[in-house]
């Protein structure tokens, strides 16, 4: 199909009409031209295609698909591989189902523990973020279906979500929360990008041009088509001359003709118009020319997959005496309503109807004898005495007891966020219970999102399986009894308390407005500013092997401006089992000028090692890995000197070390004014001179004698002229520095900056 034949053959009325969705879950087509319509659905964790009539609750039953972990599991394992896979097989189920773009992944930071869609969001940190959210793309796109990276942008919590302003300041958005969308649209190139409910410092982001058109398109390159969040269109002719091309699900003829008389009263350029409708058609046409009707996969194949896929994504927190693995002779207990029904998807618009569910009671059975108990009934919060008094006693008469506890559904869901971090009553009660009488207690967790962990220190394993899709059952007991080591890394902070955590005070916000107070300092990076203690930090996790780290080496730790820096290490498999480690990276910056976090993730690599074996991992860093955003600059800046490459285990547990010194860059313009302080015009490469000649011949100001201040007079001087603002001086020295005398100062100095 040629594009440009098309379009030009189009109407005016036809064209409008594209930009507006067909029904819930399809595109407009133009049969006339052969254009057909072309399906659009959930995502991002499987295919959620409803059969029969299409409603936004999904009362109505989908087809079967597979489940696999939500994306808070998946950030865990690290794995770009991993996620392209994912990705490759919901291309594949897409296909078969004649599905052209199947909407996610989400690429939006983890603000708050709160956040009831936290399950369906990868990290806390923009860089990883960004790299697992390309990887999925580019497996569902190399099968030739289209993704919808959403919810663009600042879109942090459920609450409100679709009248709140987030007010976000640049460098917070720059550095925080749009990296993640910026490196998922440069590198994974998105066929679709889906714009969030909320407004962005008070313009809702479907009528965003500095988000939709500046960003998208013209910064980075985004050559697909906009979508609204179902329901998101406050206004259509706002939102189109904002850069928006589809609203979603179907507005209706009356807007489309509303929208075509805009065009026509010229509100709306038609070339605006053009372009959308061209680049919906360029979408439509792509998957129309490369459908396969008979993918080549089963759903019992990927089963196997979203098995493998839990393994890898699961976190062992905790593994005293090296309880884990298991061995199969021993009197094992296995509790919890979980046990028998995993909790392994998070509500709403993402929940599939699996194919196949696994517990993990099922699937022990083919490898040890274990005995169960309840404990406690999964829809409730309050204990119920039997259920816990028949666990308590089935924990006393075994070596092991197995607890199998999590969130359940009512807690956390797309649509509301939680009050609090805590689990229900009557889990806390069972493991206290069962600690009491037993010194051998596992817990296995299932959750969208971190919880309060009270009985960390008194539970001797504990393996957090997030929400680990339909196969997670089976997973868990490779895990637990040692077939595979697990080898996720947590992609969150687990703090100690809700209260510590930085978006405290100000989540959800008042009213219709939510001010991110807390700026760049999210998750880690509040954290480690604050020396705080963490129940599990950023990066963390456990191996049934253990790894040596090695000869960190830095290639260039001089670099020119336009060179990377190459970093390399050697990792060695130190244990006796063959296992997998996540190799991190984070660059700290020793500047003072401009506050930044301590340390930030830069690069990670995943690396199988068998015992004995070492392998050297390489990472390349750009300058943008040193940089920061520079409200004067509206750029990325490095500032020149001294940065540390730290290389580990977790973000707290930094093996090596290694020191790059970056060389100068142009500086970062001051623009000076009447406020500007000497202390800050000093810092501009040849003030001093321009400052010798004004100041010339002027006496002495604001009280002569130094010594006369006492001790340290001298450098109170100094503090004081470092701070005072130019048009100071006029008040100290009214007849030597006139307003004129200023004014050609700030000239020059605006001046030698060009
Ligand atoms: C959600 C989106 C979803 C869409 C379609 C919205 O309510 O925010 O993530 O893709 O519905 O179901």
């Amino acid at each position: 199909m040629d594009v440009k034949a098309i379009l030009s053959q189009m109407t005016l009325e036809e064209k409008t009409a594209l930009l507006s969705g067909l029904n819930f879950w399809n595109l407009k087509g133009v049969e006339r031209l052969g254009v057909p319509s072309v399906m659009v659905t959930d995502g991002p964790h499987g295919l959620r295609k409803q059969a029969g009539e299409a409603d936004h609750l999904g009362l109505n039953a989908s087809v079967p698909a597979t489940a696999f972990p939500t994306a808070a599991g998946l950030a865990c394992s690290f794995d770009r591989e991993l996620l392209g896979q994912v990705g490759e097989a919901l291309g594949d189920i897409c296909q078969q189902e004649n599905v052209a773009v199947i909407l996610g992944p989400g690429a939006n930071i983890k603000r708050s523990p709160l956040c009831g869609r936290n399950f369906e969001y990868f990290s806390e940190d923009p860089f990883l973020a960004g790299e697992m959210a390309a990887a999925h793309i580019q497996g569902v796109q190399r099968k030739n279906v289209g993704t919808s990276l959403k919810h663009f942008a600042m879109n942090n919590q459920e609450h409100r979500r679709m009248s709140t302003s987030a007010v976000v300041d640049e460098r917070t958005q720059r550095e925080i929360y749009l990296p993640a969308f910026e490196t998922a649209v440069k590198k994974g190139k998105p066929w679709t990008v889906m714009c969030s409910y909320n407004k962005v410092n008070g313009t809702y982001a479907s009528e965003n041009a500095y988000l939709l058109r500046q960003l998208l398109r013209e910064e980075w390159g985004f050559e697909g088509f906009t979508v609204t969040d179902w329901g998101a269109c406050a206004d259509h002719v706002k939102s189109v001359i904002a850069g928006m091309d589809v609203a979603m699900p179907a507005l209706g003829p009356k807007a489309d003709a509303d929208l075509c008389q805009a065009v026509r009263d010229g509100r709306v350029p038609e070339e605006t118009v053009d372009e959308a409708a061209g680049r919906v058609l360029n979408i439509i046409t792509r998957f129309v020319e490369n459908r396969r009707k008979d993918p080549d996969f089963s759903l019992e194949t990927q089963d196997h997959l979203a098995r493998k896929v839990a393994r890898e994504t699961a976190v062992l927190l905790k593994n005293d005496g090296g309880l884990l693995p298991l061995r199969a002779g021993e009197k094992i207990a296995f509790i919890g309503a979980y046990t028998q029904t995993p909790r392994y998807q998070g509500g709403g618009s993402s929940r599939i109807n699996a194919y196949r569910v696994t517990g993990a009671l099922q699937a022990v059975a083919s490898v040890a004898k274990v005995a169960y108990a309840q404990g406690f009934d999964g829809a409730k919060d309050r204990p119920d005495e039997d259920l816990l008094a028949e666990a308590v006693s089935l924990a006393r008469e075994s070596e092991v007891a197995v607890l199998f506890i999590g969130l359940p559904d009512a807690f956390e869901s797309e649509g509301f966020d939680r009050s609090h971090m805590r689990l229900p009553e009557n889990q806390l009660r069972l493991i206290d219970e069962v600690c009491k009488v037993n010194g051998k207690v596992v817990v296995v967790l299932h959750n969208g999102s971190p919880v309060e962990l009270p009985f960390a220190d008194k539970v001797q394993a504990f393996l957090e399986m997030y929400l680990g899709g339909q196969a997670v059952g089976g997973a868990t007991v490779d895990l637990l009894f040692g077939a595979a080591s697990p080898s996720g890394k947590l992609a969150e902070t687990f703090p100690l308390r809700l209260e510590d955590n930085p978006s405290y005070l100000s989540f959800p916000g008042d009213g219709d407005e939510v001010v991110y107070s807390e700026g760049l300092y999210v998750g880690y990076r509040w954290y480690d500013a604050r020396r705080m203690p963490v129940r599990y930090p950023f990066g963390y996790g456990l191996s049934y092997t253990t790894f040596e780290y090695a000869n960190l080496r830095v290639k260039n730790a001089k670099p020119a401006l336009d060179e990377a820096v190459e970093v390399s290490v050697d990792v060695t498999n130190t244990g006796k089992r063959a296992g997998k480690e996540i190799v991190q990276l984070y660059v700290a910056s020793a500047h003072k000028g401009i506050s930044r976090p301590e340390q930030e993730l830069k690069g990670f690599e995943k690396i199988a090692l068998a015992p004995g074996e070492t392998k050297t991992v390489i990472f390349r860093l750009e300058r943008r890995a040193f940089s920061y955003w520079s409200t004067a600059k509206h750029d990325w800046y490095a500032e020149s000197g001294a940065y540390e490459i730290r290389v580990g285990e977790s973000s707290r547990d930094i093996r090596c070390r290694a020191a790059v010194e970056l060389a100068a860059e142009k500086p970062v313009p001051i623009c000076v004014t009447p406020d500007t302080t000497f202390g800050d015009l000093l810092s501009i490469p040849g003030s001093d001179q321009v400052l010798a000649q004004l100041l010339q011949g002027m006496a002495s100001f604001g009280g002569g004698d130094a010594s006369a201040m006492g001790e340290g007079g001298d450098d109170m001087m100094k503090a004081m002229m470092r701070y005072m603002p130019l048009h100071g001086l006029m008040s100290f020295a009214p007849d030597q520095f006139t307003a004129e005398a200023m004014h050609a100062m700030i000239d020059a100095l605006n001046a030698i900056q060009k």
